[in-house]
């Protein structure tokens, strides 16, 4: 991939770029609690996004995406966005630095990925990451922190994609390290790196390979509703800040204030904060039982109770358990994409093959298989 950029940022812009890297991500646990100040679980994966970026002395940012084979360009403070959809991620990028009294001038920069798309898998945070993580280095002298270029990500989402994201994926994307899963407080910012080589296991993906329509509307009201009902209990408990910070039994009192669907949404955040924490004190223990048995359950509360499931992913998470997988569940934000699967290392081909067989007979399609490895996050290469 990097021999491909560099020779078209050769062709078009007459010399060679400096590469940079970031990656997509996976969550192990910790699924639509980081917009609730809860813990998450990810880890960065080997499919990333690469580019090839140069300052050009002039006012004008000129960009090539490789695997769309498509070229935009903009002028550095102007409003008018480009026509291109991928372009909003790296103008975004630009405006929230330029807002946070950072510096970008004119650059050129030609970009592939391999991160599947809508797959929920992060691309769009892995083309900020790799963006934001550049223009820090080349313009900036690395003055904005780590967790500041993942704001930056995270605002691109809110102000230029309609996202209300939390911070998960831009963490997970820049913080990520090879062999290591990060826990993230997300209402404090605290983490720390779990080693993560499970012996014996391995960790699966199988793409649905479907997106529905209105995901992300879907998702902004899924943290509304979790908004509305930490407000309800923060006024019986004026220190909760965050769904994160409440008690399942004051979700509890105030039951009758709320709609049954706020109520729902709230009693899975509240369980799946705690589930976090069960599954990193159960890897401390090698227990993997425990681990999978808590992937589990979350695929149970966010396909019954959040409902950001759907027809394709339960009949996956299904099969996993006729299967014997030790844990499956839908990963990212849902309404399609992957289910994560731990499964024993002899059950691997028999999950695959029937999946992929069962599947298909099913939807008429076959879905895809990734096999992903704990990588590093965002880099100069
Ligand atoms: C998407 C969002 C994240 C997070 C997950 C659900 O990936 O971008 O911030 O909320 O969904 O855990």
């Amino acid at each position: 991939m990097k021999t491909k950029i560099q020779e078209k940022f050769k062709a078009l812009f007459g010399a060679e770029g400096i590469l940079y890297a970031s990656a997509g991500r996976i969550n192990l646990i910790g699924e639509h609690t980081d917009y609730n100040g809860g813990y998450v679980f990810p880890g960065a994966i080997n499919f990333g996004i690469t580019a090839a970026i140069k300052p050009n002395g002039t006012n004008t940012v000129k960009l090539f995406a490789l695997d769309m084979d498509e070229y935009a360009e903009f002028e550095i403070g102007s409003e008018t966005l480009p026509d291109k959809h991928w372009t909003k991620y790296i103008f975004g990028v630009c405006h929230e630095i330029l807002g946070r009294g950072g510096k970008v001038e004119g650059f050129n920069a030609v970009f592939a990925g391999d991160v599947p798309l809508g797959a929920g898998l992060s691309s769009s945070a892995a083309l900020e990451s790799t963006f934001a993580y550049a223009l820090n280095d080349l313009f900036n002298q690395g003055r904005f922190e780590k967790y500041e270029l993942a704001k930056i990500g995270q605002s691109t989402e809110h102000n230029y994609c309609g996202v209300k994201c939390g911070i998960m994926d831009q963490f997970a994307s820049l913080f990520g390290k090879e062999g290591s899963l990060i826990r993230l407080n997300c209402k404090t910012g605290e983490y720390k790196y779990f080693p993560f080589h499970p012996q014996g296991y391995k960790l699966v993906l199988i793409d649905t390979c479907v997106k529905h329509l209105l995901a992300d509307s879907a998702y902004n009201k899924r943290r509304e509703s979790c908004e509305r009902a930490a407000a309800a209990i923060r006024k019986n408990h004026p220190d909760v800040e965050f769904l994160s910070d409440a008690k399942r039994l004051w979700l509890d009192e105030v039951r009758g204030e709320i709609t049954e669907e706020d109520f729902i949404r709230a009693e899975y955040v509240i369980g799946e904060v705690q589930r976090v924490l069960d599954v990193c004190d159960a890897l401390e223990r090698n227990d993997y039982e425990t681990v999978g048995e808590m992937m589990y359950q979350t695929h149970f509360g966010l396909s019954h109770l959040y409902e950001v499931s759907c027809e394709e992913l339960d009949f996956l998470n299904k099969l996993a358990r006729k299967c014997e997988v030790t844990g499956s569940r839908v990963m990212g934000g849902g309404f399609g994409g992957c289910t994560i699967n731990l499964v024993k290392e002899e059950l691997y081909d028999c999950f695959i093959q029937t999946a992929v067989e069962k599947f298909t007979e099913k939807f008429g399609h076959a879905p895809k298989v990734y096999d992903v490895v704990i990588s590093d996050g965002a880099r100069k290469l």
